[in-house]
């Protein structure tokens, strides 16, 4: 069944936690789109949303530049939530007062219901919601009941008498708020009376009867890295068009320890894709003789990483699609989605394939977050390894050997790293943390093995926790499990004699050193 039938839409107000309803309102098993605000009416009531939800957002509705949604979208009779902003804006349309609180309301507080309700189902007198507020209503909306109220806010959750407009101060998709998902589901399924159709199973189901549409008997190419994106978006359109796709997995030497061998074991052996291996390894090497600076390693390596993968494009001959990772994050930050009012952010994954390919894109994980791909990914079948694979840049290992790349060096750093990941990726206990590695510095320092003194390398370990990348801190490892890092490494490695563990956080540090 198309789960796009029962598309909830969210529009922005700027809140920092738009996606985060997006998520929760997905973790029930209904699709949602976020969009901006302005979004038209005729746009909105074409898309026959069965349920809109209206974020917060951090500015006052009296604000002279305050967001405002078409007012048209309250005379559609779909079901209406307005969180935060989004009940202060309700409250503004409908002609009650809002103010600045004397107060600001900032965390835990306490609802109190008022009134039985649909919306409340399951709710109790006294329970823990999440306010994060400095406004507040101060003359109900005209035709409002309040249903809920709290210490300091006497209208927490009020509701349109005759129809299905809700609003809550407090912030029902942050975890703090302890019956949020209820709320959140009583909303869904209570109010707006959706089945949930939205499950792995539903996405990949859908995703390979388009993808069979689209590429019809056309030819497809996709670059596997064996990350988690590019893994997922393989296995998806493989399933849907067998071996009218073409992987291509270019071994760039700078991967880490046995990776490629694995890559090729799990895709080519058990999963059997159409999997073309190149062997850049020299390629690289040689590309990256001499050369210290890391944004020129970044950039030789992503120049001659296209030039390969256009090298076995034309082999292939006529290709039609390119298959690609982009994500729902990547589509709602894009500029084309926000307007010309937004930031544009610049990552580090942006740029790619060239257009000059005259491929047409092929995205199958367009409408997903990063957690839904793994899920999705689980469905498809795919190991542990492959989805809980922490991310890597695509520079891979020549960002992780400072100073020169030699094919002696990244030896060196393969081998320590190896015992990294042993010690804390391949252990399910530590699955929280974002990126575990080591780092081969430039610098040689004194020791002792045995009666001789040493001069060998120095291995730094880098392992962070982190939300997103955008800022990380140091994990707090036990120290005996750094101790075994640093004696196996400095054991099992020749050529190490010391390990060092960086206590940086991001920022003012970064996560990779290069
Ligand atoms: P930094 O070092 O900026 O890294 O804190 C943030 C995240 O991005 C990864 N990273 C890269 N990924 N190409 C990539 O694809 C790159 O050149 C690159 N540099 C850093 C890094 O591993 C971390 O996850």
């Amino acid at each position: 069944m198309d789960y796009h039938r029962e598309l909830v839409l969210i529009l922005d107000f700027g809140s920092q936690y738009t996606q985060l309803i997006a998520r929760k309102v997905r973790e029930l098993g209904v699709y949602c789109e976020i969009y901006p605000y302005n979004l038209s009416i005729d746009t909105i009531s074409a898309m026959k949303p069965i349920g809109i939800i209206l974020s917060g957002g951090p500015k006052s509705v009296f604000d002279e530049d305050a967001p405002k949604c078409d007012e048209g979208i309250f005379s559609l009779g779909t079901p209406i939530l307005g969180i935060c902003y989004g009940l202060q804006l309700i409250t503004q349309i409908f002609k009650g007062e809002v103010g600045k609180s004397k107060k600001r309301e900032y965390g835990k507080a306490h609802i109190y219901i008022d009134r039985e309700d649909p919306f409340l189902k399951g709710l109790s007198d006294g329970d823990v919601v999440w306010m994060s507020h400095q406004d507040r209503i101060y003359r109900m909306p005209e035709g409002f009941l309040s249903i809920a109220h709290s210490d300091n806010s006497p209208y927490a959750v009020i509701k349109k008498e005759d129809s299905n407009i809700y609003g809550v101060q407090f912030h029902p998709e942050v975890h703090h708020t302890k019956k949020g998902k209820e709320i959140l589901r009583n909303f869904l399924y209570d109010i707006c009376g959706v089945r949930g159709l939205f499950s792995p199973k539903s996405f990949v189901e859908l995703s390979v009867e388009k993808i069979r549409d689209t590429v019809g008997n056309g030819k497809v190419i996709c670059a596997l890295s064996g990350g988690v994106d590019s893994s997922v978006v393989a296995t998806l359109v493989h399933k849907a068009i067998g071996n009218n796709l073409c992987c291509v997995f270019v071994n760039n030497g700078l991967l880490r320890k046995n990776e490629a061998q694995e890559v090729l074991d799990l895709f080519k052996d058990r999963l059997h894709l159409n999997l073309k291996y190149v062997d850049g390894e020299e390629r690289f090497l040689k590309a990256l003789e001499n050369v210290k600076d890391p944004e020129k390693k970044r950039k030789i390596i992503g120049r001659l990483f296209i030039k390969i993968f256009e090298e076995e494009a034309n082999k292939i001959g006529k290709v039609d699609f390119l298959a690609q990772g982009t994500l729902y994050p990547d589509v709602i930050e894009s500029v084309s989605f926000k307007g010309p009012s937004a930031t544009i952010k610049s990552h580090h994954n942006v740029g790619g394939l060239p257009k000059k390919m005259k491929m047409k894109l092929l995205e199958p994980l367009r409408e997903l977050f990063k957690d839904e791909v793994r899920v999705v990914g689980k469905e498809l079948g795919l190991p542990d390894n492959v989805i809980y694979r922490q991310p890597f840049p695509g520079p891979g290992l020549a960002i992780r050997v400072i100073g020169d790349v030699t094919g002696e060096r990244l030896h060196i750093l393969k081998e320590a790293d190896s015992i990294v990941r042993e010690e804390i990726e391949r252990k399910e206990r530590f699955r929280h943390i974002w990126q575990s590695f080591a780092i081969l510095i430039p610098v040689k320092t004194v020791g002792v093995m045995g009666d001789e003194r040493t001069y060998a390398n120095v291995i730094a370990l880098r392992i962070v926790e982190s939300e997103d990348a955008m800022t990380a801190d140091w994990a707090r490892i036990p120290y005996d499990i750094l101790d075994r890092i640093a004696r196996r490494i400095i054991n099992e490695v020749p050529g190490v004699n010391r390990v060092v563990y960086d206590i940086s956080s991001k920022p003012p540090s970064t996560i990779e050193w290069e």
